[in-house]
């Protein structure tokens, strides 16, 4: 018996459930995957939980990711550079935390939108929380060079610096938009501008970009944001929110079980839930 869950506040809008749900079912597990409603007080003793009621592991979402480390026996390297565990593994009460985020963004671009991201020019927009596990998980891909573009000029700086040592990574404001998206062939939005209710919003001038480019949105609702209806409209190939969502709760689920998630089941778990 497989017993899984997700711990954030607020939770109920959540489809981590009925994706893993529907992985268990597919896969003729026994097991439930639950939402848990966790608020920050109740934080620390949700984890002594994980152990005590044999949970095999959990994921982690907001407001939680960072908080959680410091309540775990061991975070994997991964998460430790990006700051911020959203998966818990429970090895016999051993607790390993690890990110999933960047990696299952990245398998989801390549699967999906661009299968071979070496030597290509990436575009990051925002410099936050889900730019920095994205930014993480594309040095592993090899680009040649990754810009980061951010309102707030300073954070885009600061985080390129920081992994400066590992890829050819810059940070600009945004009067460098321009500029910086018409020499990229990968465009990525980690901001959440355009996200329901807000639906027309765009991070950027979807002009600047470049005819032919791959443009992607980290946003799920709606499942085509402006940017990449505009996008389209310049004849780029464009990669929605979603394969993030389904593949950073893919990887979780392969760390938890030893097997391959099966993608497509989790995939239309979650369309049908939107319908
Ligand atoms: P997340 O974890 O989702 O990345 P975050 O850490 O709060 O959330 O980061 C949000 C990012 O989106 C930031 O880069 C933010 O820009 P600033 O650093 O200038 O605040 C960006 N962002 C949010 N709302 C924005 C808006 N309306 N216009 C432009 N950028 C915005």
């Amino acid at each position: 018996w497989l017993l899984l869950g997700v711990m954030g506040d607020p939770i109920a809008h959540s489809k981590s459930p009925v994706m893993h749900q529907a992985a268990l079912a597919e896969l003729g597990l026994q097991g439930a995957y639950v939402p848990l409603h966790i608020r920050p007080k109740g934080l620390a003793d949700a984890i002594s939980a994980v152990r005590s009621l044999h949970f095999r592991g959990v994921n982690v979402t907001i407001p939680h990711k960072v908080e959680v480390m410091k309540y775990l026996d061991e975070v994997d390297e991964g998460a430790a550079q990006i700051g911020a565990v959203n998966t818990i593994v429970n090895d016999n009460g051993r607790l390993k935390g690890y990110n999933t985020d960047g990696i299952g963004y990245v398998r989801s671009l390549k699967d999906e939108a661009c299968p071979d991201l070496s030597g290509k020019r990436i575009a990051v927009l925002g410099a936050g929380g889900a730019a920095r596990a994205i930014v993480y998980a594309l040095i592993a891909e090899q680009p040649a060079v990754i810009s980061i573009l951010n309102r707030t000029e300073a954070k885009a700086r600061e985080l390129a610096e920081e992994w400066s040592k590992l890829a050819d990574i810059r940070g600009f404001g945004e009067e460098a938009s321009c500029e910086v998206l018409a020499a990229a062939d990968v465009v990525i939005n980690t901001t959440s501008v355009g996200m329901h209710p807000n639906i027309g919003d765009v991070p950027v001038n979807p002009d600047f970009i470049r005819e032919g480019a791959v443009v992607s949105d980290l946003i799920y609702n709606p499942l085509k944001t402006s940017l990449l209806r505009e996008s389209e409209r310049r004849q780029c190939t464009v990669h929605g929110g979603l394969g993030m969502f389904v593949n950073q709760g893919a990887y979780a689920f392969e760390f938890w079980t030893g097997l391959d998630a099966p993608v497509t089941a989790m995939r239309e778990a979650v369309l049908n839930s939107f319908r």
